[in-house]
């Protein structure tokens, strides 16, 4: 291994193909590091691939197609990643879904599947590269929450979401509690409205909402944003927050 892949760090981040996934894997290769990302879109894949061929050609950006829910996958991603590097230091849950809306009128089935992507999946990915993180030196774990945790806000439309990201935040601190004599920090980022694929096209809802709770600026959040956070608590200046999860939300939960 040369001296230059030493002091790079290492990052897995999952559901890097849009939205604020793909504004972290930008923000963490400009700051020199090597990643990792997947989702399950083959063509999404081919995209973020065209974004960063040089990256690509050189191994600092690894993609991956795969689904967050899959045990084997994981799995082999774990194995992928210690073969190559031999250590993760940072790992950013930030796949998520939202499946359906209202309370009642949701699905098992939507139910089932929203908190396996949003709150199993970051404990499994956790847990699967609990050792590997072990071995880096300022290893951290970030999950992207959500301001639809911390309120029954109405214009949190989904209940299981909501839910999902609500024991997210407390599946950050439990997790920073068990892995704290490690040396490992686990920390969230909570944005409030974020103009991205999530919404799939509906734009006219997203400035609604974004009006009505972001008191700060009314623009909504931009994934840049959140990247700036997420590298904020990545780094050394945060050496010792862990358990926290920080908003980023235009003021969206003060009220
Ligand atoms: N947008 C917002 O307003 C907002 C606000 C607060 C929090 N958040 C949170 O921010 C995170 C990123 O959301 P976003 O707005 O960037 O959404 P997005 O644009 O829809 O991106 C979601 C990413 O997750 C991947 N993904 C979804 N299910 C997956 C699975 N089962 N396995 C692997 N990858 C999967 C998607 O790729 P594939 O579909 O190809 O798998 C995609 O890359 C989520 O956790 C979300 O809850 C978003």
């Amino acid at each position: 291994m040369s001296a230059e892949s030493e002091t790079r760090r290492v990052v897995c981040i999952s559901g890097g193909t849009s939205g604020i996934g793909a504004a972290l894997v930008q923000a963490f290769l400009a700051e020199g590091d090597r990643v990792y990302s997947f989702s399950r879109d083959a063509e999404k894949l081919r995209r973020l691939e065209g974004r960063w061929p040089e990256a690509v050609a050189q191994g600092s950006l690894v993609l991956l197609r795969g689904d967050v829910t899959d045990a084997v996958f994981l799995a082999r991603l774990s194995e992928r990643i210690a073969s190559d590097a031999g250590r993760l230091d940072v790992l950013v849950n930030n796949a998520g879904v939202i499946l359906g809306a209202g309370t009642l009128e949701e699905g098992l089935e939507q139910w089932r599947a929203t908190l396996e992507v949003n709150l199993v999946a970051p404990f499994a990915l956790t847990q699967v590269f609990a050792d590997l993180l072990g071995l880096s030196e300022a290893p951290v774990v970030l999950n992207i929450s959500s301001a639809c945790a911390q309120h029954p806000f109405a214009t949190c439309t989904s209940t299981s979401y909501s839910v999902s990201k609500a024991g997210l935040d407390m599946l950050t601190r439990r997790l920073a509690l068990a892995l704290g004599p490690k040396g490992i920090r686990v920390n969230g980022v909570a944005p409030g409205v974020v103009d991205s694929e999530m919404w799939g096209g509906a734009t006219d809802l997203m400035r609604e909402i974004t009006a009505k709770r972001h008191v700060l600026s009314q623009a909504v959040v931009k994934p840049a944003d959140v990247a700036e956070a997420v590298l904020f608590l990545a780094s050394s200046r945060a050496r010792l927050v862990t358990g926290t999860t920080l908003s980023v939300d235009a003021g969206y939960t003060l009220g």
